[in-house]
């Protein structure tokens, strides 16, 4: 089987993507596989780059990527592909939609409003969530452009740099409590990683600089556990998510609050899903060939 794994791309997650795709690359098992790198520079490459191939491997993020266009065009030229498919991807790229469908089904998440210009912010909206609010694009990734706003004063320029990367921002309450990731892999939870980032949160840098947070399988309280591993697989199942993804939650006094649902969480050498799937036993070229496997099914 011929494997194009398909990165780059042209969304602000392209460096995440780039290195996702090369550890990918270097990690597929050569003996089962033939591996070829697909880089997307334009939207184009795509049709160009993917002659040929029998199968593709995401290793995208954000627009044109993890929003289900990529597996779009993928269905239209018969190329089956690794994860999500278009719909669950479309709806977890938009954060606002995504919350939408959780409070609709009892899953707790911080409360938001909408922005789309800057002139026309709802301060008294604001008021009622509680400074500071953190302020992000809607349909963004890896903390690009996200910024926590203690002050009114600084909100207008918090969204006019988000703005620059989505016409829609949202603000949300920030939850201060303990940041955690939980890796579902075939509808099922991994281990829950604890992250703990040097910065004030876990911003791009802390993301993705060695050392720039610790992060760390976590052994939950019992019922703790038993709730943030129902809700996981939950929102999984809402989102109509598959294959693979990584629900991020905030945990404050015992509850636990949906931050987001990635479907095409990182694989670089500082991601998380790889780092759980190893605490479960699972070295990254297995989680590969699973991955592969449950996707052609
Ligand atoms: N958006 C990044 C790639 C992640 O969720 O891992
Ligand atoms: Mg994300």
């Amino acid at each position: 089987m011929k494997i194009g794994v398909i990165m780059g791309g042209i969304s602000s997650e392209r460096e995440v993507s780039l290195n996702t795709g090369m550890e990918i690359l270097n990690n597929l098992d050569k003996t089962k596989y033939s591996v070829v790198p697909v880089v997307i520079d334009d939207k184009k490459d795509l049709m160009e780059k993917t002659e040929g191939v029998d199968f593709a491997f995401i290793a995208l993020h954000g627009h044109f990527g993890e929003d289900g266009t990529v597996q779009g065009v993928l269905e239209t030229l018969n190329i089956p592909y690794t994860g999500c498919g278009i719909l669950s991807s479309a709806i977890c790229m938009d954060k606002d939609m995504t919350k939408r469908i959780l409070r609709m089904n009892g899953i707790n998440t911080a409360d938001w409003i909408m922005v789309r210009n800057a002139d026309e912010i709802d301060y008294d909206a604001i008021e009622k969530l509680g400074y500071p609010v953190v302020v992000k694009p809607n349909s963004g990734g890896s903390s690009v452009a996200t910024t926590i706003v203690s002050s009114r004063e600084k909100i207008k320029e918090s969204v006019i740099e988000a703005l620059k990367y989505d016409r829609e921002v949202m603000i949300e309450q920030y939850i201060k409590g303990d940041e955690i990731t939980c890796p579902i892999l075939d509808g099922k939870m991994l281990p829950v990683l604890a992250i703990k980032p040097k910065s004030s949160f876990f911003d791009y840098t802390s993301k993705y600089t060695d050392g720039g947070a610790d992060e760390f399988v976590v052994e939950l309280e019992e019922t703790l556990h038993k709730k943030v591993e129902n809700m996981a697989v939950k929102c999984y199942e809402l989102l109509k998510c598959s294959v693979y993804s990584r629900v991020d939650m905030i945990v404050k006094d015992g509850e636990p609050y949906v931050l987001e649902v990635n479907t095409l969480p990182g694989m670089t050498k500082n991601s998380l899903f790889p780092k759980s799937a190893k605490a479960a036993g699972i070295s990254f070229a297995r989680l590969l060939d699973l991955i592969i496997e449950y996707s052609l099914r």
